[in-house]
């Protein structure tokens, strides 16, 4: 994990210089990191336009430490509080040191309130994509971004009575860009990739913090692979391998690092065709033993009597555990290996360890276990499209990166209710026969992510001469970049159509099928 400064002890100042002198800088940035979701989006916008960015603890840094640290610009990140009615813990005397500061959506609102700004609850809460049309041209932090231009915002508080210069606006925020002296704003997410014009805006404010001379990153695999080798070099690796991108970039790295690897695929709750991609890519090398582990009747009894989501994700974590614990064990191995990326980590609740509250949106199946032997999950500062570009440059076929995410909790989480061998059935005929029309009609790799839920939700029917109840079958698709953020995919009609009809035709349990038009935000990718 990130390292976090959280007060300016001679320890902590001496590993920003460091830092910067390995990068031939004299200037930082410090994020205060308030528990959103997308904080470290905003480290990775950072680091790619060339920048040092360390994340900072709002619940201990005070404003003496920030004047001792000496960052060239501060950027306060978006989180779940409230300025109305939780304020975040933050020492605001820290707005008046003069630095080059952005707020993000509650950062924003954080210094507009310290600025005598109305931040209340609004009437309509803005979630998802919008359009911010910028009111004054000739704003430093908006030069070279278009007039009007996609942003997304997920925020229920909004600002009024701005005592300050108001940049731009949304159809439901007045206040949605401002400028007060060193003080900048914006209610949107910039760095999420659906506000389209959000890496121009940092670039923006990094030269507003004077950070002109960019250094561009090392490159990534590189730096991971001489860290893995220090640690894992000739030692016994297990890896759960799932057939999909990211277990797979991990056990390439591993490979470079010359780690002796034994791959464990987790037979029960998964797709068609997972165990097929993995005897295909990895069955038959010589850097890595494959076994295969059936689960099947140690997840359904784990399942057995289970409804709630939360609670299936937990029934499952257990076996998932359980299992890879006893193959520790038998092959002797140093370490466990797995392909966690950092959005798991997010949204469980965890992430960089500041004092704000992160909120728990749901339990991964792959954080925090506590194995026997120690983890390695070198993807855990990626998300998925740096975790894809980290496997190009190591060579990881192509095949293997393009499939769709698939979460390690499988089919347990497009499934309503209690997990059974018959639900499991329904699930995965409909999950085929979903993917194999996405695949035909050529729409499976312009989708970033698809899936088939089957719901508790009955439907009257009429088969043939017969009537009586069919379940609902809830189909989504959804474009994304890296799964912290998702917009439904708009999926042609004609092909709804025909995935209906086969679905419904084949799969005698179904009697209507649904096409989920959400967002996220508001909604997850996962039904749950
Ligand atoms: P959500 O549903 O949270 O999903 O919007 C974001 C991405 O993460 C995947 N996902 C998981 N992956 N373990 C995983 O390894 C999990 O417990 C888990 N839950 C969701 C999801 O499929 C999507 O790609």
């Amino acid at each position: 994990m990130l390292s976090i400064f959280k007060s300016a002890t001679p320890e902590a100042l001496e590993d920003i210089h460091e830092e910067m002198r390995v990068r031939q800088t004299d200037r930082f940035i410090f994020l205060f990191s308030m528990g959103s979701q997308f904080d470290h989006l905003i480290v990775q916008q950072i680091s790619r336009l060339g920048a040092y960015c360390v994340v900072a603890d709002p619940s201990s840094v005070k404003a003496e430490d920030v004047r001792r640290a000496a960052p060239s610009g501060i950027i306060l990140s978006g989180g779940p509080a409230s300025v109305f009615d939780e304020p975040p813990p933050f020492d605001d005397a820290i707005f008046d040191l003069g630095i080059p500061t952005l707020g993000v959506c509650l950062g924003f609102q954080m210094w507009a309130k310290h600025v005598g700004a109305e931040v209340a609850p609004q009437s309509k809460r803005e979630f998802g994509v919008h359009t911010f049309r910028i009111k004054k041209g000739g704003s430093s932090l908006f030069e070279g971004v278009s007039n009007e231009t996609q942003v997304l915002e997920s925020h229920g508080d909004a600002i009024s009575d701005a005592p300050f210069e108001i940049l731009g606006a949304t159809d439901n925020a007045e206040v949605a860009a401002g400028h007060a002296g060193h003080l900048w704003g914006v209610q949107f997410h910039p760095e999420v990739t659906d506000t389209l014009e959000g890496g121009k805006m940092y670039d923006n404010f990094l030269n507003i913090c004077g950070i002109t001379e960019r250094f561009p990153a090392r490159s990534v695999a590189q730096a991971k692979i001489a860290e893995l080798k220090k640690i894992v070099a000739g030692k016994r690796v297990l890896i759960a391998l799932s057939g999909g991108s990211d277990s797979s970039v991990v056990a390439y790295l591993l490979k470079e690092a010359g780690a002796r690897l034994k791959g464990v695929y987790i037979r029960g709750i998964d797709r068609p065709d997972d165990e097929v991609y993995v005897h295909e890519y990895f069955g038959e090398e010589n850097w890595i033993e494959l076994e295969i582990a059936d689960a099947t009747d140690e997840f359904l009894k784990a399942l057995k009597g289970h409804a709630s989501m939360r609670d299936k994700r937990l029934a499952m974590r257990g076996v998932y555990k359980e299992v890879l614990e006893k193959k520790l064990k038998s092959w002797k191995a140093d370490f466990i290996a797995q392909g966690t990326l950092y959005t798991d980590i997010r949204e469980s609740g965890h992430g960089h360890a500041t004092g704000a509250r992160v909120a728990e949106i749901k339990v991964h199946h792959n954080v925090k276990l506590g194995f026997s032997v120690p983890e390695i999950a070198p993807l855990e500062t990626e998300v998925k499209d740096s975790a894809r570009g980290i496997g190009r440059e190591l060579g990881v076929p192509e095949d293997l990166l393009v499939r769709h995410p698939f979460p390690g909790p499988g089919l347990v989480v497009r499934i309503e209710g209690e997990v059974t061998a018959e639900t499991l059935r329904i699930a995965r005929a409909c999950d085929e026969i979903y993917i194999e029309e996405l695949r035909a009609a050529g729409l499976y790799e312009s989708v970033w992510q698809a899936g088939a839920t089957f719901t508790r939700s009955m439907h009257t029917e009429s088969k043939g001469d017969g009537a009586g109840l069919g379940a609902v079958l809830a189909l989504w698709a959804v474009w994304s970049v890296n799964g912290f953020t998702a917009r439904f995919a708009q999926l042609p009609y004609d092909f709804l159509d025909k995935v209906s009809r086969r679905i419904t035709n084949e799969v005698r349990e179904v009697a209507a099928v649904v096409y989920r038009i959400s967002d996220k935000p508001p909604a997850t990718i996962e039904w749950g």
